[in-house]
């Protein structure tokens, strides 16, 4: 099974704003959930309390050192380790969606990479990690908007073709 990171970042590599994406771009978010229905998130703690609830159609499971934390319609998992388990026993295509620190900790495990990047420079002070020479554009579209995009996908060098 593949685990895959999705994100969105500028061409700054800006993903985040305090808590906000600080963009709003027509058609991004569609992509988001045509990609990912179906699927696992997972999530860190913060991108979960800057979405607020569980995103319809997928399961989400939240990474957080709390494990007091409940939240409703989610599991939580106190280790990145634990939630790709907890995704693997559920057998859905497992996407791990933000935001920055659980990026830079998922990249060591992902397969794949769907990254949108959004044709302009912002201010924030979260980050995107640069993507590794491990990994290799398969394929890319670009999409005309209020601010344009580009849609790319990555993986790992040598399994290009291999799932
Ligand atoms: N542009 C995009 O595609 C995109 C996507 C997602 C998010 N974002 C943005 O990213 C920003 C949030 O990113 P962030 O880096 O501040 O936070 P984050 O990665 O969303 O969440 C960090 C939290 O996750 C938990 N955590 C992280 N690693 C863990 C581990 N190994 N074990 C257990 N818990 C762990 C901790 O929660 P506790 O503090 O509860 O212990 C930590 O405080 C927001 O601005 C959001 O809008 C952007």
């Amino acid at each position: 099974m593949i685990v895959a990171l999705i994100a969105a970042q500028s061409e700054n590599r800006v993903i985040g704003k305090g808590l906000d994406i600080p963009w709003k771009v027509k058609g991004e978010q569609a992509l988001f959930k045509k990609i990912t229905t179906g699927g696992t998130l997972i999530m860190g703690r913060k991108t979960y309390d800057s979405i607020g609830r569980p995103l319809p159609g997928r399961t989400t499971i939240v990474v957080s050192r709390n494990p007091e934390l409940v939240l409703d319609g989610c599991e939580v998992c106190t280790s990145l380790d634990a939630a790709i388990k907890r995704a693997f026993q559920i057998g859905a295509p497992i996407f791990i969606a933000g935001g920055g620190e659980l990026y830079r900790q998922g990249l060591d495990l992902a397969d794949e990479i769907h990254l949108t990047t959004i044709h302009t420079n912002v201010d924030g002070d979260i980050f995107f990690p640069e993507v590794p020479d491990a990994f290799v554009a398969v394929s890319e579209e670009k999409y005309q908007s209020n601010i344009d995009y580009t849609y790319r996908l990555f993986r790992k060098r040598g399994e290009e073709n291999a799932i």
